[in-house]
């Protein structure tokens, strides 16, 4: 009697902690080290349905307030429709069967492969691969994604639309961290979605943007390293879940980092913030228009932003980073860093005076560096001169564009412009 008790007791121990150890292997020890978890974080606010549009203008845009909308696009034949039988049928109404920009990886790293298919091609495999859309939504499925109603504003949609992006995959997405130079409302119509958020205005300090040419930081979002990214560990964050219907506005340079669970379907759409701010607030419809519809809008992309004076001061001070300064081989380098293997030495020479004209202007003290000081100082004339350079170069890599597609995949550099970048890049 007395030994099977004992037994008794021992089994039970032994399970127990049999279990302890199978629950930590199921469910990764390692959970606080995920980008967000094991530090303080905090909900966002959250309504029913949309937010009325003037308020959501002047409450959240203005203000820079992120807001969750839960159900607010549950009427929307998206939300309803979505099966991969009705869109594989819709593909038969496709005039030219849009090809589509997939991810190869789900775990971002800005650096993984790009494929071009048919999304009638990636409907049939995406289940069983790595493949990740990320496109603006096809011709044939725009007419069932209801315009936000809290940007229904005739102003806005007239002139302040960039670009819209259906994000699809089988679940287990994981973004880096990073801002975007926009506002945005983003609903799900398939599956989850988790969002990290941090206020810009109370950590932007603290959270190191390490690839300022794409506004991303390098963190493993898996398993942060605070030796290495020790401002994450001071900071607050902001826990959001998304589940489909539901939609979240993040706004402009909030950083943020996005997971997806299960079959996932969620769609965007990205807005000029500055032009925004001079909206005709008498223009937002106080009754939403729900047979108002992406195919119905116009967006004009992200080169449009350039026309905002804002904006471009918001890209240089981007390029600063962390160290808030740059010498003009990273500045050079953050400005053509990707185009530069399409060009050839003789435009990269016309590019590099262009361009340094523009870094001397802003350097003020001419000690080849700029830093947050001398941008301060810059007057609307010199940021007049820096908006045109960048126009004109974004000209420039329009022209050279046409002779890209000849190319296929990069060809070397020059070794003299090679010599020019090496040992630059980690000096400041
Ligand atoms: C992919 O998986 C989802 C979820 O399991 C399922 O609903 C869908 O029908 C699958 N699609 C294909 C083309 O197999
Ligand atoms: C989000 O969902 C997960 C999984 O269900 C849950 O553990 C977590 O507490 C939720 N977070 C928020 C902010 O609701
Ligand atoms: C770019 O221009 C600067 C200033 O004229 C010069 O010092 C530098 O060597 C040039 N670099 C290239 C790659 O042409």
């Amino acid at each position: 009697m007395y030994n099977s008790v004992l037994t008794y007791l021992f089994l039970c121990l032994t399970l127990f902690e049999l279990l302890e150890i199978v629950s930590t292997i199921d469910s990764p020890a390692d959970e606080s080290t995920k980008f967000g978890y094991g530090k303080p974080h905090h909900l966002i606010e959250e309504i029913h349905g949309f937010a009325d549009a003037k308020q959501f203008l002047q409450n959240y845009v203005f203000t820079l307030t992120p807001l969750k909308m839960t159900k607010a696009v549950t009427s929307s034949r998206a939300y309803s429709l979505w099966g991969d039988d009705y869109l594989d049928s819709m593909t038969q109404h496709s005039p030219d069967n849009d090809k589509i920009t997939v991810e190869t990886i789900k775990k971002e790293n800005r650096r993984e492969e790009v494929l071009e298919m048919d999304f009638s091609k990636f409907l049939k495999i995406y289940n069983g691969t790595e493949y990740y859309m990320v496109n603006s939504v096809p011709s044939f499925l725009r007419k069932d994604v209801t315009f936000p109603c809290s940007i229904q504003c005739e102003d806005l949609i007239r002139n302040d639309l960039v670009e819209d992006v259906m994000w699809f995959s089988s679940g287990g997405t994981k973004s880096v961290v990073h801002t975007d130079s926009v506002d945005n409302i983003i609903c799900v119509y398939r599956g989850e979605k988790t969002f990290i958020m941090i206020d810009p205005s109370l950590y932007k300090d603290q959270v190191d943007m390490d690839h300022p040419e794409g506004a991303y930081s390098g963190v493993d979002v898996d398993n942060v390293d605070y030796t290495v990214y020790p401002g994450l560990a001071e900071i607050e964050y902001y826990h959001v879940n998304l589940s489909a219907g539901d939609c979240l506005f993040i706004p402009y340079k909030w950083i943020h980092q996005v997971r997806s669970y299960n079959s996932n379907i969620a769609v965007n759409i990205w807005w000029n913030h500055h032009s925004s701010l001079n909206l005709d607030l008498t223009s937002c419809t106080s009754e939403c228009d729900p047979d108002l519809t992406l195919e119905e809008v116009q967006f004009h992309g992200f080169g449009d932003l350039i026309g905002s004076l804002a904006a471009v001061r918001d890209q240089i001070e981007g390029f600063l980073g962390i160290r808030k300064k740059t010498d003009y081989t990273r500045f050079f380098q953050l400005i053509l860093g990707g185009e530069l293997q399409f060009l050839d030495s003789a435009e990269i020479k016309d590019m590099n005076s262009t361009l340094f004209e523009m870094f001397d202007l802003l350097d003020r003290d001419k000690n080849g560096i700029v830093n947050m000081e001398e941008l301060k100082m810059a007057t609307d004339e010199d940021w007049k001169k820096v908006q045109h350079t960048l126009q004109e170069i974004d000209n420039l890599l329009d022209g050279v564009e046409g002779e890209v597609e000849e190319l296929d995949g990069g060809e070397e550099l020059d070794d003299d412009i090679n010599d020019f970048f090496t040992n630059t890049r980690d000096e400041l």
